[in-house]
């Protein structure tokens, strides 16, 4: 799968769902395109107020809405040809709730035509029977038999891995489960898990189906805590596996900085999210000023 390497910068998955969305990420600079995520069924995510729109303490429990895969059959072709039309190679972010899940939905997008498939295994906003699944990429064996379901159904095209932010050790360890596999890359991170702010009546920002009313945290308020991810990740993963940077990236100078830090390519979530597709052509413009001095 070739990125663009004058501007090595997409899109973070959560918010293209829909064949309007490709086609505006297709029109914009940025440099590829991801869908989804995409689980099994289709899913309205969480009732209530689940995100906050703000770009620097962005807080979300979304709970993952999306289409499904079988609508993404319907009209994931017509998603593939819009984005080649434009040069762009265009993945898909899927999310399993158990392991087999994985599997079946990795061999289905890679029947679709997509170029490749992001596994994402730290959502952390998904609750069943009112109580929250845990963040497989926190757990060793559950990263194992993902990866392993993914490897049984699929191979011979791009595949990467989304994990949550984590401590030190957690990386070493978990590092070493992923690179048991062919993994193309890693791409860190998701939200920070369990944030938390109130309205001024004392009630929870976000309403969560528990109530308690923790969120993903995104945004600018996270941008260090991403880049010191990333390059503690780059450290650990033999070579053959790149890291993907993302979290709190809305600039061009902050691009620079992810790729200081050891990422080859950059997604953009927050900063896509709530601006649309035109912030990659601004992030691309400050990119290429910067990179001219
Ligand atoms: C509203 C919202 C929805 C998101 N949905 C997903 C998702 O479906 N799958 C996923 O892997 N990450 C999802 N994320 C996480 C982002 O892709 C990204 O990893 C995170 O927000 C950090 O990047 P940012 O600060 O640029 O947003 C979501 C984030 C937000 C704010």
């Amino acid at each position: 799968m070739k990125i663009n390497p004058d501007f090595p910068v997409g899109n973070a998955a959560g918010w293209c769902k829909s064949v309007a969305e490709v086609e505006a990420l297709a029109k914009s600079a940025a440099g590829f395109i991801i869908v989804g995520s995409i689980t099994m069924n289709q899913r309205d995510g969480n009732p209530g107020n689940t995100f906050n729109g703000d770009p620097v303490f962005t807080l979300n429990s979304l709970g993952l809405p999306n289409p499904g895969i079988e609508k993404l059959e319907e009209i994931g072709p017509e998603m593939v040809r819009i984005a080649h039309e434009a040069g762009k190679p265009i993945i898909v972010s899927i999310a399993g709730f158990f392991a087999e899940e994985f599997g079946e939905l990795a061999a289905r997008v890679q029947r679709i035509g997509f170029d490749g498939v992001e596994v994402n295994l730290g959502c952390p906003n998904v609750a069943d029977g009112g109580k929250r699944k845990p963040i497989i990429s926190y757990r060793k064996q559950l990263v194992e038999d993902s990866l392993s379901a993914v490897f049984n159904y699929t191979g011979g095209w791009f595949i990467s891995v989304k994990v949550s932010p984590m401590d030190p050790d957690r990386i070493e360890e978990i590092a070493s489960v992923i690179a048991e596999f062919p993994v193309d890359a890693v791409v860190t991170q998701n939200t920070v898990p369990n944030c938390l702010d109130f309205n001024s009546d004392g009630t929870p920002v976000i309403q969560t189906p528990d109530k308690l009313g923790y969120a993903g945290g995104s945004g600018k308020q996270i941008f260090q805590q991403a880049l010191g991810q990333v390059q503690q990740w780059r450290k650990v993963l033999p070579e053959g596996i790149a890291v993907w940077g993302v979290g709190g990236v809305q600039s061009g100078e902050d691009v620079e900085r992810m790729l200081w830090a050891g990422a080859s390519v950059v997604q953009i979530g927050t900063a896509y999210f709530v601006g649309g597709a035109k912030v990659f052509g601004d992030i691309a413009m400050q990119y290429i000023g910067f990179t001219d001095n």
